[in-house]
């Protein structure tokens, strides 16, 4: 039987393969970063679907990043990402149902977005609820229509929700929220592998 994709994540904390997520993802992470804080200063940072917290600690050692957030749905990633780091800020929650208590500078997620029925939903709820006027929402995917190799992907990872949709449907998505500016990108592009489809864009007032 398929499970959620919180289910099948709280099993790879089980298994420990929550930091093989690391090492995959680094290189489109480092990317995404660069150009997400390039022109940053005393910027506030939420990882959406934060895993095991990786990238929250790395935001947290820059010089410039005031408060990095993590959250995720998965109570074992939240544990995990608490065991190993006491001093910032994890939280356990669906991505709808939470809401900063002060709006942010910078959201950013790597793998999350697909995990949702109705992404377009969470793109407009972060908009709404997350971010403050000039700035940036940066998601990072594996999965999306013109990646092929990623089709198989639902059925050998047994998971019920993972939306399939074209580079051209996420930028849509993103200009239908609401955000200008909206760019995409690969990045790690080879054979066999279309690379990270990055998108982000700038909520401007
Ligand atoms: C592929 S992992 C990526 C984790 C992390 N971004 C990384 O790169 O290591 C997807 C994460 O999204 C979380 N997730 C999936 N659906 C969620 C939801 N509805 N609300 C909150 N988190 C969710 C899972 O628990 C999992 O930790």
């Amino acid at each position: 039987m398929k499970k959620t994709p919180i289910e099948v994540f709280s099993d790879w904390v089980d298994l420990g393969k929550d930091h093989g997520m690391e090492t995959n993802h680094l290189e489109s992470v480092e990317n995404m970063l660069r150009f997400s804080t390039e022109n940053l200063q005393n910027f506030n940072f939420i990882d959406a679907g934060c895993g095991n917290g990786w990238v929250v600690r790395k935001l947290a050692s820059y010089p410039n990043c005031n408060k990095a957030i993590g959250i995720d749905g998965s109570e074992k990633m939240i544990s995990k990402a608490k065991k190993i780091d006491s001093r910032q800020n994890y939280i356990c929650s669906n991505l709808f149902e939470w809401n900063p208590k002060e709006k942010v500078d910078l959201v950013h997620s790597m793998e999350v977005f697909y995990y949702f029925e109705n992404p377009g939903k969470l793109i407009k709820h972060i908009y709404s609820s997350w971010l403050k006027n000039n700035s940036r929402l940066i998601i990072g995917l594996d999965f999306y229509f013109e990646n092929t190799t990623s089709h198989s992907w639902p059925d050998d990872c047994g998971i019920t929700i993972m939306k399939l949709l074209s580079s051209k449907e996420w930028e849509n998505l993103f200009k239908l929220a609401g955000f200008k500016k909206v760019k995409t990108w690969r990045v790690g592009a080879k054979e066999n592998w279309s690379g990270t489809l990055v998108v982000t864009g700038i909520k401007k007032n």
